[in-house]
């Protein structure tokens, strides 16, 4: 269990990353993006409530001694700090004040909540390779369903839904998931296959510089890169699935910096 309160190291963050199987916290040093102490994890609440995810948060953020700011990742739109969609948790996440209801459950502290991919977004964008903040670069997550950010010369503009782009009348995410990819069990070759479409249409509306995939199976990245076709560059995401707790962290600190 790690013990690290902010008031001794003011460079660490503490972030969660709320997905559709596993609920993960970690303390961060923001100054490398590395983990401080192994990460924490609890399987997502069924339902996935807000309340039941909000007290699975409290549980995580007690067990590792955390006293700070949390950052906090949702795989929903959250804008006002209000989360407005929930494709892959339940739905009586829409409409809810995520600030408030995570605020309220930690006792009152500071919290930040945002988009689980444009949390990974920024985090590749502070501990990531220089590709990343080089001109329009599209960022994608692939878990669950699929996440992505939108990056301008490493600024974020937040909320983007790409996983939702129907292609042939089906959604992105219902294609080429890695989640799809294991309901159907497909080789690493298939599902490329699959990726690859859906990477050709991002690629034919939004001309990126660069696409940088991310998410758990980007940690095999050796099996099903070299299957894609694209001519734009496409690269494995550097930090791998810890990005969404990086970013979540990151999130927490620049809110309550004076
Ligand atoms: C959600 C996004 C999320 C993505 C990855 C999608 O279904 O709509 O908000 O970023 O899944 O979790």
């Amino acid at each position: 269990m790690t013990q690290v309160g902010t008031a001794e190291a003011p460079s660490f963050g503490f972030g969660i990353d709320v997905g559709g199987s596993g609920i993960k916290g970690a303390v961060v040093d923001l100054a490398t993006g590395e983990f401080v102490g192994a990460p924490t994890t609890i399987a997502t609440p069924q339902p996935s409530t807000p309340e039941a995810v909000a007290g699975v948060v409290a549980e995580i953020v007690s067990a590792c001694g955390w006293d700070g700011p949390v950052g906090i990742t949702l795989p929903s739109v959250v804008t006002n700090h209000t989360a407005r969609t929930a494709a892959n948790i339940d739905p009586a996440w829409i409409g809810t004040d995520v600030r408030a209801l995570f605020a309220g459950a930690l006792g009152g502290r500071e919290v930040a909540v945002l988009n689980d991919a444009d949390a990974a977004g920024i985090a590749e964008v502070a501990f990531g390779a220089d590709v990343v903040r080089e001109g329009a670069v599209i960022f994608l997550t692939f878990g669950t369903g699929i996440g992505s950010a939108f990056l301008v010369d490493g600024v974020l503009f937040p909320n983007t839904e790409l996983g939702h782009l129907r292609i042939d009348g089906t959604e992105a995410e219902h294609l080429a998931s890695s989640a799809v990819r294991d309901r159907e069990s497909l080789s690493y070759e298939a599902w490329a296959a699959r990726v690859d479409v859906v990477l050709h249409e991002y690629a034919r509306l939004f001309n990126p510089a660069a696409f940088i995939l991310g998410g758990g199976i980007s940690q095999q990245a050796d099996e099903w890169l070299h299957h894609l076709t694209l001519e734009t560059p496409v690269a494995a995401a550097t930090l791998r699935n810890r990005a969404g707790i990086v970013g979540a962290a990151m999130a927490a600190r620049a809110h309550v910096a004076p």
